[in-house]
């Protein structure tokens, strides 16, 4: 890390300070102004911390003008091709990659921890049929926090690691136990003499009175969508979860707000919500209509699975994502899927339309993920959960950082208050309404 300073003058007293830059390993460099309300009364002001570095990490790096994502340093790209999401989960929560014996144990624990408490699956019960399988997953996970009180001393290096394992290994039990309960159909129990994404198939399609053999093309896929959707550094629910866990609060709770923050359309919540438009659409003949749309902002319509607060590139996850979309289906037999034309179509519309190409619009990592959920069997209210599964994993390694960080302090953003000035306190009865003022 090195370091140089950034000359700040006060317009009022003409005094000029010195701030300093800090730089990463790569990456632009960051003005640190920690000290700015100490020396200067002032605070900085962000909305939405569209240019504000909110921590150190080490965990994911992004060049969203080059296109680039890194995990740990080794580009998305690789890791997509040659590895596994449990190589990745490890990768990600230790900080390299494991080495034969290490990604045995690794595996074997995450296995271990798969079953989730009986009481636990009753909760399942108290929800309607209908209910959104995200709603029901993040109350389960928030849940959690009252089960393992022998174990979330969050002080403790070992408790920690047995709640990163037990979260990531329960999480696709939660989300089968939510699905089921939808259909009206039986919990099945995890299996562990499968890897970690047959295991998740079978809990989701097998039934008690039949047997049930995992389609290795469908659990090949999933492990790839789940290798990309693994972490992306400080996205919206990743700092949910920091900001939760800096109060000190249950890890599960924390990671049950990065569910809540993740359910969004802006977010995650975006693959369903491209199903949905692709759908609308319907044929490719409508496409001008609906980026006639767009424009016209009185609409609030938006192309869904494009754009990105970071990328204003090609998102590569997108890239991947739509290569695998023609592999799997083709693999599956199910290469004249309809909306996958449609949304290539869209795509190659939208990136030509001045629209997109000012403002930098490209295809994210939800445009495509969809069209291969569909084709795995998963129904639509879904995918938003399995994006969580895989993002656990990113919420985990995040709150590890965090948390054995010594210098770590509560978050607590500041504001610039627009509210009335103070004013005194006037009983009821002697309160004019606005008209009569
Ligand atoms: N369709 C149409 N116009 C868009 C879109 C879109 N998908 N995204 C951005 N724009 C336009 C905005 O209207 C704005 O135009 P203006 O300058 O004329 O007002 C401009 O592009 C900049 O957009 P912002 O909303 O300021 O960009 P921001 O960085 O705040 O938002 C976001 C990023 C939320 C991802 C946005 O692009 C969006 O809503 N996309 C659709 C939802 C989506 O796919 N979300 C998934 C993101 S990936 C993930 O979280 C996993």
């Amino acid at each position: 890390m090195s370091s140089n300073n950034f000359e700040l003058k006060n317009p009022e007293s003409g005094l000029t300070t010195s701030l300093p830059v800090r730089s990463g390993t790569i990456g632009p460099a960051v003005l640190d102004i920690s000290n700015l309300n100490r020396d200067h009364g002032v605070f900085s002001y962000d909305p939405a911390f569209a240019v504000t570095a909110s921590c150190d990490s080490k965990i994911t790096y992004i060049d969203g003008d080059a296109g680039v994502l890194l995990y740990r340093g080794y580009p998305v790209e690789q890791l997509a091709e040659k590895s596994s999401f449990m190589e990745v989960a490890y990768l990600l929560m230790y900080g390299d990659l494991p080495d034969a014996t290490q990604l045995q144990e690794f595996s074997g624990s995450i296995g271990r921890h798969t079953m989730i408490n009986e009481s636990l699956l009753r909760f399942f019960n108290g929800f309607h049929h209908d209910a959104h399988p995200m709603a029901m997953v993040s109350a389960v996970v928030a849940s959690m926090s009252a089960f393992y009180h022998d174990s979330t001393d969050i002080h403790n290096p070992r408790h920690r690691e047995i709640f990163s394992h037990r979260i990531v290994a329960k999480l696709p039990t939660i989300a089968a136990a939510a699905h089921k309960h939808s259909l009206g159909q039986p919990f099945i129990y995890p299996r562990n003499d499968l890897d970690y994404c047959s295991n998740m198939l079978s809990m989701f399609f097998a039934v008690p009175c039949e047997s049930y053999t995992v389609d290795p093309i469908a659990a090949k896929a999933l492990d790839l969508l789940f290798i990309l959707h693994a972490d992306h550094e400080q996205n919206a629910s990743t700092s949910t979860v920091r900001l939760a866990g800096s109060t000190g609060a249950n890890p599960y709770a924390a990671i049950s707000s990065g569910v809540a923050a993740l359910w969004g359309p802006a977010h995650g919540g975006a693959n369903e919500a491209v199903l949905a438009m692709l759908e609308q659409i319907g044929r490719v003949e409508n496409i001008p209509k609906y980026l006639g749309m767009v424009k016209d902002k009185s609409s609030h319509f938006r192309l869904m699975g494009f754009g990105h607060r970071i990328y204003k590139n090609f998102d590569p996850r997108a890239k991947i994502i739509r290569d695998m979309c023609h592999q799997v289906l083709a693999k599956l037999g199910r290469n004249d899927n309809p909306l996958f034309e449609l949304a290539l179509k869209l795509e190659d519309i939208a990136l030509k339309d001045e629209y997109f190409v000012s403002r930098k619009l490209y295809p994210n990592v939800d445009f495509y993920s969809g069209i291969i959920y569909s084709a795995l069997g998963i129904p639509r209210s879904m995918y938003t959960v399995m994006f969580a599964i895989a993002r656990t994993v990113g919420w985990v390694a995040h709150w590890l950082e965090m948390i054995s960080d010594p210098n770590m302090r509560i978050s607590r953003p500041r504001q610039l208050y627009t509210g009335p000035v103070r004013r005194d306190y006037v009983p009821a009865a002697q309160r004019k309404t606005l008209q009569e003022a």
